[in-house]
């Protein structure tokens, strides 16, 4: 038998193609969340949300112990991020929108880290300046979600550099040129930071530990490009003392030109928290949909939802109703409703949330401060 390789990239710094997430999972050694261990995660939480019913946060690793935890009374930490590379778009709130609904049933603390040593390092057209100023806007957006002010920790890498310096260090020592060159793809024309960044990744998941002066586990929730990230984490956790940390995974939400995943990199394709009502009715009427040639043929053989970005859009975040989800996707099948009333549909939608998300990201302005950690703080400053 010849193994083909497969035609899809995803990686923490590229995703293209046709993603096949139970491909992924055989390929990264993940664990799919079984209707079992969602049953379980329901019991606490009481509440089944949407991304997991629909198998949106579909992949995990050690969930399981972190339920154990939590049930025998230890607690447990979250920890996710964000690259400041840019302003925030929908496909990044995918997973702090679980992330929030965790915070919520659990009431967990959260370590938020923006790696804008990172975006620095990786995006050459990038100086600091811009990513800490990326880091910020995206700071804005974290805090519009609702996340607890007690309980939620955000920091920038370089400011927060003392303490990340310290545990970093230790995750460095453990990690060999060959392994970061196997996982992450890197050559001799990477620079030397890009190599040493995936050890500050790491370190936030220990962070806790070290905060609390004990160990205690980390799960982060997150799209799966980020996992490889974590198996490096994992591999050395325990070799420096701390747990394994556990991951939950989700799908990434795909760009309105119907492949690939919503990326920064291609504005015109993604929807930014910051767009205008202009732009956002722009960018879904310019959306690749499963629509036929003409809409005489649409009404005659239907169009197909299972290829349209603007279906995705409704599947991924904008209709939570399975029933009215379900109608959308018959009535498209029939011909009964052509693109330009489902991109409309969508129009309505997204402007709305984002008109709200807007608002809150105004006011979150004047509290950000009390949300981040800072060096003088905590730990063994
Ligand atoms: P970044 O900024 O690329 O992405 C931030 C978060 O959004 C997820 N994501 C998406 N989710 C759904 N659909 C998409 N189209 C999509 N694009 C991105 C990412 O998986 C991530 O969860 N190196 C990281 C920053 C980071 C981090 C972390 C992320 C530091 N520590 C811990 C997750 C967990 C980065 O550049 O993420």
């Amino acid at each position: 038998m010849i193994l083909l390789p497969d035609d899809f990239v995803v990686t923490p710094w590229e995703v293209s193609g046709d993603i096949d997430y139970d491909r992924l999972i055989e390929r990264f050694g993940t664990q799919k969340i079984d209707d079992e261990l969602v049953a379980r995660l329901v019991k606490h939480t009481g509440e089944m949300h949407t991304m997991l019913r629909r198998g949106i946060f579909y992949s995990h690793r050690d969930l399981n112990l972190i339920l154990d935890d939590h049930e025998k009374g230890r607690g447990f930490v979250m920890y996710t991020g964000r690259g400041p590379s840019g302003h925030t778009h929908l496909g990044h709130l995918m997973p702090w929108i679980f992330t929030k609904y965790l915070q919520d049933r659990f009431g967990v603390e959260l370590y938020f880290q923006l790696t804008d040593d990172e975006k620095f390092l990786f995006l050459p057209e990038l100086s600091l300046e811009d990513t800490k100023n990326f880091a910020y806007e995206n700071a804005l957006d974290i805090i519009a979600l609702g996340f607890d002010k007690d309980k939620t920790r955000i920091f920038l890498d370089t400011e927060y550099a003392h303490q990340m310096y310290n545990i970093a260090l230790k995750v460095a020592k453990k990690v060999t040129f060959s392994t970061a060159k196997a996982v992450f793809g890197f050559d001799n024309s990477n620079n030397i930071g890009s190599i040493w960044f995936t050890s500050m990744q790491a370190a936030t998941a220990f962070l806790p530990s070290v905060l609390k002066g004990e160990n205690i586990r980390c799960v982060i929730p997150c799209a799966i490009d980020q996992d490889p990230h974590f198996r490096v984490a994992r591999d050395i956790a325990e070799g420096i003392g701390f747990y394994k940390p556990a991951l939950l995974h989700c799908k990434m939400l795909p760009s309105l030109a119907g492949s690939d995943k919503m990326s920064a990199s291609l504005p015109s394709t993604s929807i930014f928290t910051v767009d205008s009502a202009g732009d956002i009715k722009k960018k879904i009427g310019n959306a690749f949909t499963g629509g036929a040639v003409s809409v005489d043929e649409q009404r005659k053989n239907g169009g197909n939802p299972d290829i349209c970005s603007v279906y995705q859009y409704f599947y991924y975040i904008f209709e939570e109703d399975d029933a009215k989800l379900d109608d959308r996707w018959a009535k498209c099948r029939s011909g009964e409703i052509l693109c330009g009333e489902c991109k409309g549909d969508l129009t309505a939608r997204v402007t709305g949330f984002v008109a709200k998300h807007q608002e809150k990201r105004e006011k979150a302005r004047d509290v950000v401060e009390e949300f981040m950690l800072r060096d003088c703080q905590g730990g063994d400053d």
